[in-house]
């Protein structure tokens, strides 16, 4: 019978072609050539008519199981390449979470930032605060209220910038301690972070732009052995308990007695090298008990009030701490310096 020959004609091309498909859209256009208006089963039914009766009900039944099968066939392709091409969009969308890549380039905190970040956090776990003040200064707060009168010979200790005849760039961050005096009421215990500047050579050591950060505590009964030990738990919280402090003798015009102070030197630790000019010492701050008069100039009365100060250099104890022998270094910004201190 010529519609068996068909069917199974159709079904063998049907599962040819099912077996090297490999596509979702491909099947549909198989689907579509067999099952679909114009496929080849249909144009079968559409033949029956011109079947005698007795035939048609056979026929119509071979058909109905041939396009059964067929369907089944095809959905069960359809179903093994739907889970194919997931597998695949899957395995394309997959991150490697542990692949490793070419991070951005970012930044580091500069060396004077990070010894800065311990200076305050040393003094404000003292109960510090952090105060702050004008890098142009009035004359009045850089010199005449620190105790350094206009034609003062101490004013040619520190080679000024005049903006003009009452305006300056300021030459230490002391400014900041008059600046609070007159401000607050004690107990006063500031720390003053800041840029100054003076007309210095640029070498190893100097700059005409550089850092301090100050100091000022106010209280009754404050004393030199206060300064001392706030000094030395300084000195000791950033370089270690086997830094040696050393107090020499000093002047400033606003503190009464005054002193310098030096650490063991970073580079021959004590020794003498050419860093510490063969003294084994290398001075970073200078200091004191506030002299009676600032106090007064100030508003502070020296009879209730004592109090001291100091001016440490930021350049200086960066300089000790990481062994850095040119300050230019500091400035310059060269990457491979930096980089370092990641
Ligand atoms: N201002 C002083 C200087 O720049 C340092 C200093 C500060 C000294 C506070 C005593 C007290 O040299």
């Amino acid at each position: 019978m010529d519609i068996r020959e068909n069917l199974s004609r159709i079904g063998e091309e049907l599962e040819k072609e099912l077996h090297d498909l490999d596509a979702l859209q491909a099947l549909e256009n198989l689907k579509v050539r067999v099952l679909g208006k114009k496929g080849s089963l249909t144009a079968l039914l559409r033949g029956m008519g011109q079947l005698s009766p007795e035939e048609r009900p056979k026929a119509g039944q071979l058909i109905n199981e041939a396009r059964e099968k067929m369907t089944r066939l095809l959905e069960d392709k359809q179903k093994e390449l739907a889970e194919r091409e997931k597998e695949a969009r899957l395995k394309k969308e997959a991150i490697d979470v542990t692949e490793p890549r070419d991070l951005p380039l970012i930044g580091c905190v500069h060396p004077m930032n990070l010894v800065l970040n311990q200076v305050l956090d040393c003094f404000t776990s003292m109960g510090f605060d952090v105060a702050e003040g004008p890098e142009v200064e009035l004359d009045h707060y850089n010199f005449e209220l620190l105790n350094i009168p206009k034609n003062h010979p101490a004013r040619d200790a520190q080679d000024t910038f005049y903006i003009d005849d009452n305006t300056v760039l300021r030459t230490h961050t002391s400014p900041v301690q008059a600046r609070t005096m007159l401000s607050r009421k004690p107990p006063i215990r500031i720390v003053c972070p800041g840029r100054v500047f003076r007309a210095d050579e640029v070498d190893a050591t100097h700059s005409p732009v550089f850092h301090q950060i100050e100091g000022l505590v106010i209280d009754k009964d404050v004393t030199m052995g206060d300064l001392k030990g706030t000094l030395d738990a300084f000195a000791k919280r950033l370089y270690g308990p086997d830094i040696e402090v050393r107090f020499r003798p000093s002047f400033f015009p606003f503190t009464e007695p005054s002193a310098e102070v030096d650490l063991t030197c970073f580079n021959c630790h004590g020794k003498g090298c050419r860093v510490c000019k063969g003294t084994g010492w290398i001075e970073v701050l200078g200091c004191g008990m506030v002299n009676p008069k600032v106090l007064s100039m100030c508003g502070i009365d020296p009879d209730v009030y004592s109090g001291f100060a100091f001016g440490i250099g930021l350049e200086r104890i960066t300089m000790l701490r990481y062994g850095i022998q040119d300050m230019r270094l500091l400035y310059e910004g060269d990457l491979r310096f930096l980089r370092q201190f990641r």
